[in-house]
């Protein structure tokens, strides 16, 4: 028997399942790593403006594609026009490709939960080497992942509305209140006022084409764009919702956790004497190092922050498990339990190897392209495939849909405002795939090893299209 397509249950926990998938790993751990190596303010500048031109209206557009659809990424796309169907597709695949790697930083986060109070930050000159030690050891990020897995598996399990909704309704204020606890302590170091004037203080001497290509690649990822993931979530909203608005809120939402995890971490990193610019390591290495400079509250405090980051990357991996699962019900017409099991199998082994990659495995890269498998998922999402799927998007609200119908959807058939239609039309139509354009093709041409890797996205692409030929 075919199961009754779930909606969410209010639009407040929309939106916390919304922005919960916004929030992640993106805003907490990549965020004020980019804004410290590139410049601080300047390049925060920057980010502000690709994400409430570009990122909001790509927003607006995925959820106007999912809800007018009713379906997820592969369905929506199908739905329109059956050529388009590859674009859903790479969406799905996309998903994969991130749900191969970001658990493994989730399991990360997980273990430095609970090292935070086994004596993780007893001796401050040994913070660094135990990360690199932890992350580079065959059976523990395992077991830590396995851990974080179970939690994910176990919340899409239960379905949209007491499944995601409910953890996100619990979880995301929960998220907000723990970010507040540290910067209160942060922001009242002495010397702290270096950090809030790194990142707010406009220093435009930094700023190069990489900055702006940094900035519009992170919108991407920070929003969940590009992938259908937004689309998927969308399908599953009740006809009489605000769209525009929404994708506004949520937007907002996701803005300021990134900003707010800023002022949490930099004060501190400057009143401690660190390098802002630390890259990678700073949430592992640089935010334990300031903790463990705080006497007795720094262990407490540090749980609450790696338990906000865990909070975080939860409920952005449940949404990423969603579009493929949400996909083997509307398209495989599957049970849920079974799509979960699947997918999560197929996660598991791409996790496995993603975390021995940095390990064991580090030596041996894959062949020809020359990177480990945590590092080819990464770059493939985050350089290549949402940049794609976004283009994809823009050209296909702009000159497949028809603009009639998408008017209608985010009126909800006129019966309510949207003011600023003409303008979010033409922009997506004309602008936004220039714009995206140029930061899909810097980003390629700034990977390590081009050539390799941009052949194996081609690659992935003409298969997607190949596979998608399936569903004519
Ligand atoms: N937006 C999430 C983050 O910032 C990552 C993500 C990307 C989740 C794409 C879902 C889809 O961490």
């Amino acid at each position: 028997m075919e199961e009754k397509r779930e909606n969410w249950g209010s639009k407040f926990g929309f939106i916390m399942a919304a922005a919960g998938s916004a929030v992640g790993l993106g805003n907490i751990w990549r965020f004020p790593y980019l804004a410290g190596t590139n410049g601080g303010s300047a390049f925060i500048i920057i980010y502000l403006g690709c994400v409430f031109t570009i990122g909001l209206s790509i927003m607006t557009a995925e959820f106007a594609v999912g809800r007018k659809s009713g379906l997820s990424a592969v369905g929506a796309y199908m739905s329109v026009s059956k050529n388009w169907t590859f674009a859903g597709v790479l969406g799905v695949l996309s998903g994969f490709l991130i749900m191969g790697f970001y658990p493994v930083v989730g399991g990360w986060a997980t273990a430095y939960m609970f090292k935070s109070v086994t004596g993780l930050l007893k001796d401050a000159s040994a913070v660094g080497d135990a990360f690199g030690a932890f992350i580079s050891n065959p059976v523990q990020p395992l077991i830590w992942m396995g851990l974080y897995m179970v939690l994910n598996i176990i919340i899409v399990a239960r379905g949209i509305s007491s499944g995601i909704e409910l953890a996100s309704k619990v979880l995301m204020p929960a998220l907000y209140v723990m970010l507040f606890i540290i910067i209160v302590r942060s922001v009242t170091l002495p010397g702290a006022g270096a950090g809030l004037a790194f990142l707010f203080k406009p220093d435009f001497s930094m700023v190069t084409g990489k900055t702006f290509l940094a900035a519009l690649g992170q919108a991407f990822f920070s929003l969940s764009l590009g992938m259908g993931c937004m689309i998927t979530y969308g399908s599953y909203l009740k006809k009489d919702q605000n769209l525009p608005n929404n994708a506004a809120i949520v937007v907002s939402m996701d803005t300021s956790v990134a900003l707010l995890a800023g002022i949490a971490i930099f004060p501190a990193v400057f009143a401690f004497g660190l390098d802002p610019g630390a890259g990678p390591g700073l949430v592992f290495v640089s935010v334990p190092l300031v903790f463990a400079h705080m006497g007795a509250v720094g262990p407490i405090l540090s749980f609450i922050f790696f338990t906000a980051l865990m909070v975080a990357a939860l409920t952005s991996s449940v949404s990423l498990l969603e579009v493929v699962v949400a996909y083997l019900i509307d398209q495989r017409k599957m049970k849920r339990v079974n799509a979960v099991i699947i997918t999560s199998v197929i996660m598991i082994i791409m996790c496995v190897f993603a975390s021995l990659s940095l390990g064991v495995m580090a030596d041996k890269p894959i062949p020809i392209l020359g990177v480990g498998a945590f590092d080819l998922f990464d770059i493939l999402t985050d350089k290549i495939f949402l940049a794609i799927g976004g283009l994809l998007l823009a050209v296909f609200i702009g000159f497949v849909m028809k603009k009639e119908d998408l008017k209608k959807e985010l009126t909800n058939e006129g019966t309510i405002k949207f003011g600023a239609f003409e303008l979010w039309y033409n922009f997506t139509k004309f602008v936004a795939p220039v714009l995206i354009a140029i930061i899909a093709i810097s980003g390629i041409i700034s990977m390590k090893d081009k050539v390799a890797l941009m052949l194996f996205g081609v690659g992935i692409i003409v298969v997607s299209a190949l596979f998608s030929k399936k569903f004519k």
